[in-house]
């Protein structure tokens, strides 16, 4: 596994006042909206998609990947890397799937991942969830990993992206509390649910931007089915 820096537990900061939460749920809601348009979502993540995706790059020979699953592929956002491979996307938002249909070659379907069956009984070697999760509640979680997990080819392995809770008052703490998912989670909370069904390969926290200020605390975890890695 990766050396990897501790991640600060967020911090205890007490119950806030109802006009704050009202005032923070509504920009929320307002954000959320603006960024289901996919171009409007694209143009927002578009400086950041190379950072975001940079550990998986490092640490994987992406050229070898045969066969992937991207569960909440949202526009496509990663299609690119695997023009080469026999890829499937599966997202929630119509308008998304639509996009990434428009733009990239593979299979995007228009679905909820939580109840998601592969056809067929398909194999995966490269099972990806960027930025899914922290939409998904403990129990969907609970719910979906175990799915991914059963996904997987015996030599494959699930790829997890994602958004690691911040102190305060940073604008990684600003953006997190301002995002559409409202299940951001310690590293520590994440790698206890990702360690319920899957045994770490790598697990490296890191930060995007890779320079200047950081706008997101993000992990990247790479895990083998426990079953079969027992
Ligand atoms: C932050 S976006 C990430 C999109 C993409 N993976 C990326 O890297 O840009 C989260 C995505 O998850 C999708 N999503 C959220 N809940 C979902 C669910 N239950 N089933 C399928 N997709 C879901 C959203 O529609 C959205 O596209």
């Amino acid at each position: 596994m990766s050396r990897d820096t501790a991640c600060d537990p967020l911090p205890s900061v007490g119950r806030p006042a109802r006009a704050t939460l009202g005032v923070r749920r509504s920009a929320s809601a307002v954000i959320g909206r603006v960024l289901e348009r996919p171009a409007l979502y694209r143009l927002w993540q578009r400086p950041f998609v190379y950072a975001k995706f940079a550990p998986i790059g490092r640490h994987n020979d992406l050229g070898a990947v045969r066969r992937v699953l991207d569960v909440g592929c949202g526009p496509g956002t990663n299609a690119g890397w695997f023009r080469h491979a026999r890829y499937t996307g599966i997202d929630l938002n119509p308008a998304y799937v639509a996009y990434a249909r428009q733009r990239y070659r593979g299979d995007f379907v228009v679905a909820d991942v939580r109840g998601f069956v592969p056809p067929d009984g398909a194999r995966f070697d490269f099972v990806l969830a960027n930025s899914l999760l922290h939409h998904l509640d403990d129990d969907a979680c609970r719910e979906l990993l175990p799915r991914l997990a059963g996904c997987v080819s015996t030599d494959g392995h699930v790829h997890i992206l994602e958004l690691v809770s911040a102190r305060r008052p940073t604008p990684a703490w600003l953006l997190a509390r301002l995002d559409r998912g409202s299940f951001t989670r310690s590293r520590e909370t994440w790698l206890g649910l990702f360690g319920e069904v899957l045994a770490p390969v790598v697990c490296e926290s890191y930060a995007v931007p890779a320079v200047g200020p950081t706008l997101w605390n993000m992990l990247y975890f790479k895990g083998r089915p426990l079953a079969a890695a027992g």
